[in-house]
């Protein structure tokens, strides 16, 4: 597979191992898609494809091509102005506020491989997996501004990742208005519209809807990808499911305000547009200058969401996420937080890390409160020195306990935070994001750092660089517990203020592009109050995120759910916290919580010393058996049972197999029991038909063909809950199925 070329007709044919993407240069010297879907076969040209047909009460392109009519164009990487009424890609405004640009063709470049993008997370192909990136150059001759669309295929992965670059090559300074990262036109509306939308301690559940007439999008203008709306949408028809169907995965490389929008016409051709969110941005191009749009990611596939989570989830694990930890095992953890919030001495914290040590744990991990004299969430965020009263023999000193433990050991940080009471404001209150005149709004008490300027993330990387090095640290969770107001920066021109939230994101990039590099064996884990910059941008860096600040097993059943399809579970941090549960009061199995947590990032977020001696023996269990099935937990091909978005939300079930499908481990969740219900059946996926499997150790042999068409008979719940202090409510069962040797 690879990139075509039709050199006559300048036609591109972009071609995975099962989908092509093909555009060509149109009458008019722009660019128009041709179609994206299931792979067809390599031709010069498809006439029939690029058929035109005039339309009555519709601008046309010259006299002499009445039937070129921008409105009724497929068209790559759309403008406003010229007959197209939808909504652009990109718009530019010259000095003399006309809008209306003309980017006409100009020349190709193919190369194998892919570069990294400076100064933004990207995508790369580091390891020779037959990537071909190819650069279309377009300029507009007017305004010496030349477009490069960026397109390189992961033929194996079945992925395409977009980018547009402006270069101001004229004498006049233009301003860039909003530009997409990737534009498809699709010839029909016959989709449902699904995203990952909810709110703090509900992230991510699915919702889907199918298209109309208008514009339906998702977005954040809180200079965070947000809670609220995840930058990953698939658009699929009205009868695909996780098992069969066809649909397009959408997602963008980026964490800081995003939109993603769909426009159905009056034709019913539907336009998607991904990319940085227009509102609340500009970029000044003086002349020299250029901009670098985010890469989005476009997937497709004719075989159902779980092939296409699969198929998006491995291009990351291959060439997005840092390769020194994409394919690592990642260690279980015991992490202070809802134990302890900020009130903890070294005594304590002793005692969790050796009870932690003793139930086969192996890092501890140090959350808010540890440093300043933080011990409430009213000061110090900046101020990245030790608290010394709760250190008194030095934090050196603790951390050497700790990693002579045989324990890894990770710290919380909030980089770009700041507060009022901290002696980071009293030295650089202008450090400050405020617009003038205006009083900052607080969030949890704090504010927001200009991530802007520079002398601010040196300051950051030297005061963090200085702490890893004294703990010899192995793990870093960086949080961003609040959004962004006043969005203004003191040191920028009024001119230059809509650039504010993407230098910050940028400032952002760049204090982790330094951290990563200088210390290379640091783990990242990133979080924003839980999962609100769940994103590809931060997973660059950080290969996994805190999904959620909800430790619910039941709520974090819905969270996983819904994230799964977007990211794969290595990128989910799971733990087991205490119940009656911190956000939602609900009282729910250790059994149960750890069935959830197992399918991610594994740890304890809990009291581990005030534990029962038969608890303890519990999470000792469970944490030698989540080790021993590790590989398959955190990398195994997941697949999604039973939806509990799609029916009535009572009962979901998940499954991750080995590659060589030899082994399998599935989880059955039920919500709340049910009186008299017929007998039921789990439907097994991914195994191979024909190879023989037992179930959790039983004598009794299956063929892979019959845990799949058939099912398995999951017998009642009820009747195992008699006799013990277990509800029968929020249980849970694992099956772990291994080929018979
Ligand atoms: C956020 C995180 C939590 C914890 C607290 C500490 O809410 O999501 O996990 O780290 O901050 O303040």
């Amino acid at each position: 597979m690879a990139i075509r070329i039709e050199d006559q007709n300048l036609l591109f044919h972009l071609q995975t191992d099962h989908t092509s993407y093909i555009f060509h240069m149109m009458e008019n010297g722009e660019l128009g898609q041709i179609y994206y879907g299931k792979r067809v076969h390599s031709k010069p040209s498809y006439d029939n494809l690029v058929t035109r047909e005039w339309h009555n009460a519709a601008a046309v392109w010259r006299l002499d091509h009445k039937d070129v009519q921008p409105q009724v164009l497929k068209q790559e990487y759309a403008s406003l102005g010229k007959g197209d009424f939808r909504y652009p890609a990109y718009q530019v405004a010259q000095a003399n506020g006309s809008r209306i640009t003309e980017f006409k063709y100009e020349s190709y470049e193919l190369v194998d491989g892919k570069q990294r993008l400076a100064g933004l997370p990207s995508a790369f192909d580091d390891t020779d997996d037959d990537a071909q990136t190819l650069t279309i150059a377009l300029r507009d001759k007017l305004l010496g501004l030349v477009m490069h669309l960026n397109y390189t295929i992961f033929p194996h992965q079945d992925v395409i990742v977009r980018s547009a670059e402006f270069q101001n090559q004229g004498n006049e300074k233009l301003r860039l208005n909003s530009a997409a990262s990737a534009q498809l036109d699709l010839p029909d509306a016959d989709y449902d519209f699904i995203q990952f939308s909810g709110a703090w301690a509900r992230e991510r559940h699915m919702i889907r809807t199918h298209l109309r007439s208008g514009v339906q999008s998702v977005g954040s203008l809180r200079g965070t990808s947000s809670h609220q709306q995840n930058p990953f949408v698939m658009l699929a028809r009205p009868n695909t499911d996780d098992a069969q169907g066809s649909v397009f995965g959408f997602n963008l490389i980026y964490s800081g305000n995003f939109s993603d929008q769909v426009q159905v016409d009056q034709y019913d051709a539907s336009r998607v547009l991904v990319g940085i969110n227009p509102e609340e941005f500009a970029w000044n191009l003086k002349p020299g200058d250029k901009f670098q749009t985010p890469e989005a990611v476009l997937s497709y596939t004719d075989a159902g969401m779980n092939q296409l989570s699969q198929q998006m989830g491995a291009f990351y694990q291959d060439h997005l996420v840092n390769p020194r930890f994409a394919h690592e095992q990642r260690p279980t953890l015991i992490n202070n937080w809802e134990a302890t919030f900020m009130d903890f001495d070294e005594d304590k914290l002793l005692s969790f890390a050796t009870t932690a040590k003793k139930l086969g744990l192996e890092m501890f991990v140090l959350d808010d409160g540890w440093f300043g004299h933080r011990n409430n969430d009213d000061s110090s965020l900046g101020n990245w020195f030790v608290n010394e009263p709760k250190f008194p023999s030095g934090f050196g000193t603790f951390t050497q306990k700790i990693h002579d433990l045989g324990l890894k050991f990770g710290l919380w940080f909030e980089p770009e935070m700041i507060s009022i009471d901290s002696e980071l404001y009293k030295q650089h209150p202008d450090w400050l994001i405020n617009a003038p005149g205006r009083h900052a709004s607080p969030e949890r008490q704090q504010f927001v750092l200009d991530m802007t300027r520079s002398e601010v993330v040196d300051y950051l990387f030297d005061a963090m660089s200085k702490i890893i090095e004294m703990t010899k640290l192995d793990y870093i969770k960086w949080d961003m517990n609040r959004n962004i107001t006043e969005t203004y920066s003191s040191q920028l021109s009024a001119d230059d203020q809509l650039e504010v939230p993407h230098r910050y994101i940028l400032g952002v990039y760049q204090l982790y592009d330094r951290l990563v590099k200088a210390y290379p064996d640091v783990l990242f884990e990133s979080c924003s109050s839980g999962g609100g910059r769940f994103d590809l941008g931060m997973m660059y860096y950080a290969p996994q995120a805190w999904t959620s600040d909800d430790t619910d097993a039941v709520e974090r059943m819905l969270i996983q759910f819904g994230t799964s399809y977007g990211y794969p579970q290595t990128m989910m941090g799971a733990h087991v916290s205490a119940v009656p549960n911190d956000q939602v009061g609900r009282i729910t199995s250790l059994k149960t919580r750890a069935n959830v947590a197992y399918f991610g990032d594994f740890g304890y977020e809990l009291d581990i010393t005030k534990m029962s001696p038969e608890e303890q023996q519990q999470v000792k269990e469970q944490t030698a058996f989540y080790k021993e099935h590790r590989q398959l937990f955190q990398f195994g091909k997941f697949y999604r049972i039973d939806n509990p978005f799609a029916n009535g939300g009572n009962v979901m079930s998940w499954e991750v197999v080995s590659d060589d499908q030899k082994h399998a481990i599935a989880a059955r969740y039920q919500i709340l029991n049910r009186p008299n219900t017929g007998y039921i059946r789990l439907y097994l996926k991914g195994l191979d038909p024909d190879t023989k499997y037992t179930v959790n150790g039983g004598s009794e042999q299956f063929y892979g063909d019959e845990l799949m068409n058939a099912g398995l008979f999951v017998s009642d719940i009820l009747h195992e809950t008699h006799g013990t202090d277990q509800s029968a409510d929020f249980n849970s069962k694992l099956f772990v199925i291994d080929a018979v040797k």
